[in-house]
């Protein structure tokens, strides 16, 4: 095994990647990708709720436990994602959201956290508990971000999905994942500011939380600053929390159209993030959000396509399975 998963453990940290479901389904070469580059996956949406639970009372997750058969069959670890999230709610829970009343959403919120915890006690080392929760970086100031679950439960619906994990699973770590705190820009101290005391603020009052994601999609659009970074990694570690890299991929698009050096600047990109958060020995694993460009979402979001219509090419491997500059900078920075 020369893959990333092998030049990480090395270091004893652990590499992997999000599972697009179809591509797995339907592609043996991406399989075997996935067998040899990756030591830990993640359903990148088959264990969303709007995955399993389409419409109230249908409980769905054949492709979230064929993903774990294969995950066990080769030895991997793997990930939740994700459980409280203002996306991928199905319109029939958002109803029930809507519904004003508080008791009906916290039920709701039981219901799923508990069936998710309970199915998959002991085979998932991680839940992403609560995703994105914070205002977006371009509405400041920082805050909780107006969501469904926010309307329905207030401000403690986050530190009841915590407890709600830990009643059904005392042994998975419990994730806050975040996006959008990686990288240089004017709105960036106060949104880290935000999430530190948003984090400060759970531990004191005892909340079960174990680790902090990252979600690192990264973006040529900003640029990058290791000091910031550095010291805002020290300050989750410093409170007893580790880091885990959970979703990484690079937006390209303020690189030239170019293939070389589009993909120069995304490995260049990359190495630099890397560097630093290897740095920071709170720092568990890196997650890339699928391995293989033509899967990536960042082709199909409206808001993440290139201007000039190009795939984006943020991925470790090209539609030709080949290694790009991405993986070998990757490889070098474990
Ligand atoms: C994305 C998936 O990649 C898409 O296939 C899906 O349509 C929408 O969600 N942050 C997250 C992930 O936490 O769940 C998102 O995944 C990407 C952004």
């Amino acid at each position: 095994a020369d893959g990333l998963q092998a030049a990480a453990a090395v270091k004893g940290l652990a590499f992997g990647s999000a599972v697009p479901i179809t591509r797995f389904r339907q592609d043996r070469r991406w399989r075997s990708l996935a067998e040899r580059e990756c030591g830990i996956l993640v359903c990148e949406n088959a264990m969303k709720f709007s995955s399993v639970v389409p419409r109230e009372g249908v409980f769905d997750s054949v492709a979230a436990d064929e993903t774990l058969r294969f995950a066990r069959a080769n030895g991997q670890r793997m990930r939740g994602h994700c459980l409280i999230w203002h996306e991928g709610l199905p319109p029939w829970a958002e109803a029930i959201l809507a519904s004003g009343s508080a008791s009906r959403a916290e039920t709701l919120m039981r219901q799923w956290i508990g069936a998710m915890a309970r199915r998959y006690r002991g085979t998932i080392e991680a839940w992403d508990v609560v995703n994105e929760i914070v205002v977006p970086a371009d509405h400041r100031p920082g805050g909780l971000r107006a969501t469904p679950w926010l309307a329905a439960l207030g401000p403690g619906y986050v530190d009841l999905a915590f407890q709600m994990l830990k009643d059904e699973d005392p042994g998975a770590s419990a994730v806050y994942n975040e996006n959008d705190c990686e990288q240089k820009a004017d709105w960036i101290d106060e949104r880290r500011s935000a999430i530190l005391r948003l984090l400060e603020g759970m531990l004191k009052r005892g909340v079960p939380i174990n680790r902090f994601g990252i979600q690192a999609h990264l973006t040529s659009n900003l640029p990058f600053d290791e000091t910031t970074l550095r010291k805002f990694l020290r300050e989750i570690a410093g409170m007893g929390l580790a880091i885990e890299i959970t979703e990484l991929d690079i937006d390209d698009r303020a690189f030239p159209a170019d293939v070389a050096a589009r993909d120069r600047g995304v490995a260049d990109l990359a190495r630099r993030f890397l560097e630093t958060v290897f740095d920071e020995p709170a720092v568990l694993n890196v997650l890339a959000w699928d391995l293989y460009d033509p899967d990536s979402w960042l082709s199909i979001y409206p808001a993440r396509r290139r201007p000039d219509g190009l795939p984006q090419r943020g991925l470790p491997f090209d539609a030709e399975y080949r290694r790009k500059p991405l993986w070998h900078a990757m490889h070098a920075a474990f």
